[in-house]
């Protein structure tokens, strides 16, 4: 997308002269005399921007410490495609690959779409298939993230066209209609592969979810939250009596960075990823394309899936090699590399780079009961409106350390305690606990994205019924929603919207 610079002078000082050679990425001159909640990224990590690209702006941190280069030419790995060639730009697709591109899954930067089947090349189905066996462990045979794309003459491990999606009606214990009347429509996914659709040998036993993208905008922010905020929140949680994942919080379950330090996690449902430098999107860039790099000198495959082709015969055939070749090939760890340090880096600079939209109409008299209400009710239990950054010096990856723009010291509001709860759903994710999604910019989804389905696996269509899925220690929160008038309902919904 077309980027126009921001004009941090004209957010400080609210006057456009400031801007004349310049130009911002606020589409609306900023109003004077917000309360600092607008600032939903704090002064270095907020856009106003409510356009369609809200979710793609650079921060002002960005600009301001002189990475706006940087960041456009890390933005490109995120939005176009990687190629299969083996030479030229972004190449190095393959042998499999989940998609091609990152942006395929996370459409607009924000959430992937509710699907009714599973294709790798639908934009917007950010779903990935998350296989386990009776223990609710990730099956050894496929990778963690499953691969459904392959470069012939090599075959996906999954033939993606028998996976089946199917979406089942819930009642729940209000028979899906509050008391005046309005009612809800409850359904969840039930995913199905048959045997025949694995091209590697199965289990007896597994089973399939499906786990939704979350959005990325503002994941740099969240990075600057220190360790010590994240574990004083668990401690207080815990002393109130809430049901959590404990053994997150086990120093010896922390993290591993590349340095040896290690973090508890903060990003993904699971909470798997304790830094961004080690987050998902670095992981990713990796293992959703199989692009190699200095670090990662290796495909993300496993080693039944390398078995299972190098003993297929027409593969060997189309290759001209024998099996123990093929094998070689498929299981080397010392692969060409395919993504260059330097556009790794700018790569994270883009990722760390990414602002999170104002907050909108918080002055509005209905949003603000909605406000009121929400604070009432318990939502912010979990929901934990503000937090505030730390001196940000990241040091784990050597690689890109020190050469990331920060984000010291700036209060930020991500509706999130970036703890795991259960909230006990029938069709759960995987093991059951679940981090709580941050709320902030969500209310620009449908702008963004062209959707703004929510939960996990995409199963709300709206507000109201992410709300009513709520169950475990959201329960009396939910209860609480459920036996507000429909006045106060709909205020909630408008302050989630705003923020
Ligand atoms: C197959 C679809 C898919 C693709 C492609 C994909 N992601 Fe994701 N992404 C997901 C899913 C699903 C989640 C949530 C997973 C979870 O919590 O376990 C996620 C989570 C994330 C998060 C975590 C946000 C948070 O708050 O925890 C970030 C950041 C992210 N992805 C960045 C990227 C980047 C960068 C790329 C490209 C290199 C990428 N993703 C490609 C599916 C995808
Ligand atoms: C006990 C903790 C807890 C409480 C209390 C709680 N939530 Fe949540 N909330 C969560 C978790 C965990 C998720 C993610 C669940 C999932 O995706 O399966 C979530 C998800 C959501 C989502 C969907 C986010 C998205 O985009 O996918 C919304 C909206 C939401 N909560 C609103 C509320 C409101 C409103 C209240 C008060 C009535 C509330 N929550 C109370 C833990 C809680």
């Amino acid at each position: 997308m077309k980027k126009i610079n921001v004009c941090i002078a004209f957010i400080l000082t609210l006057t456009l002269t400031a801007c004349e050679d310049g130009g911002n990425n606020s589409p609306e001159p900023v109003p004077e005399g917000l309360s600092e909640e607008y600032y939903t990224g704090g002064q270095l990590g907020t856009v106003f921007n409510d356009t369609p690209f809200a979710y793609e702006q650079p921060s002002p941190a960005v600009e301001e410490q002189g990475f706006s280069y940087s960041f456009q030419l890390g933005e490109a790995f995120f939005e176009h495609e990687f190629n299969t060639n083996i030479t030229g730009t972004r190449k190095g697709l393959g042998p499999v690959s989940v998609r091609s591109s990152c942006i395929t899954c996370h459409p607009g930067y924000g959430h992937g779409k509710r699907m009714d089947r599973y294709r790798a090349n639908d934009f917007g189905n950010g779903y990935l298939l998350v296989v386990t066996d009776e223990n609710d462990n990730y099956v050894p045979q496929l990778t963690g993230m499953p691969q459904v794309q392959a470069v012939a003459p090599y075959l996906p491990p999954i033939d993606e066209t028998g996976i089946k999606i199917e979406w089942r009606q819930y009642v729940d214990e209000y028979g899906n209609a509050f008391s005046d009347g309005e009612k809800y429509n409850l359904t969840y996914p039930e995913v199905t592969i048959p045997r025949e659709a694995f091209n590697v040998s199965m289990p007896d036993f597994y089973k399939v979810r499906l786990e939704a993208t979350i959005g990325i905008y503002g994941t740099g922010l969240i990075d600057a939250i220190p360790d010590d905020s994240l574990l004083a929140q668990y401690a207080r949680e815990k002393s109130l009596g809430l049901t959590l994942n404990d053994a997150k919080y086990q120093p010896e379950n922390f993290i591993r960075e590349v340095d040896g330090t290690s973090h508890p996690g903060r990003y993904t449902y699971g909470l798997t990823r304790g830094t961004l430098q080690n987050g998902p999107g670095a992981n990713a860039i990796w293992n959703i394309t199989n692009v190699t790099r200095s670090d990662r000198r290796y495909h993300y495959i496993t080693e039944t899936y390398a078995r299972a082709m190098s003993q297929n015969e027409a593969i060997q055939q189309a290759l001209g090699k024998d099996e123990a070749a093929i094998y070689a090939d498929l299981m080397s760890r010392e692969l060409p590399v395919e993504m260059s340090d330097e556009d790794y880096i700018d790569f994270m600079v883009w990722h760390r780079g990414l602002a999170v939209p104002a907050a909108r109409n918080l002055d509005d008299p209905v949003v603000k009961k909605g406000k009121e209400r929400f604070y009432e009710i318990g939502c912010t239990l979990c929901h934990r409106p503000s937090w505030t950054t730390g001196t940000d010096n990241y040091s784990g990856d050597p690689m890109v350390a020190g050469k990331l723009p920060r984000y010291p010291n700036q209060k930020i509001w991500p509706y999130s305690d970036f703890l795991q709860h259960r909230l006990e759903m029938v069709n759960d994710i995987r093991t059951g606990w679940c981090r709580t999604t941050p709320l902030w910019g969500r209310g620009l989804s449908d702008k963004c994205t062209g959707a703004s389905e929510h939960l996990h696996d995409m199963r709300a269509r709206n507000y109201t019924e992410a709300i009513m899925w709520h169950g475990g220690d959201a329960k009396v929160a939910k209860d609480k929603f459920y036996r507000l008038s429909k006045e106060d309902r709909d205020a909630i919904i408008l302050f989630l919207e705003s923020i």
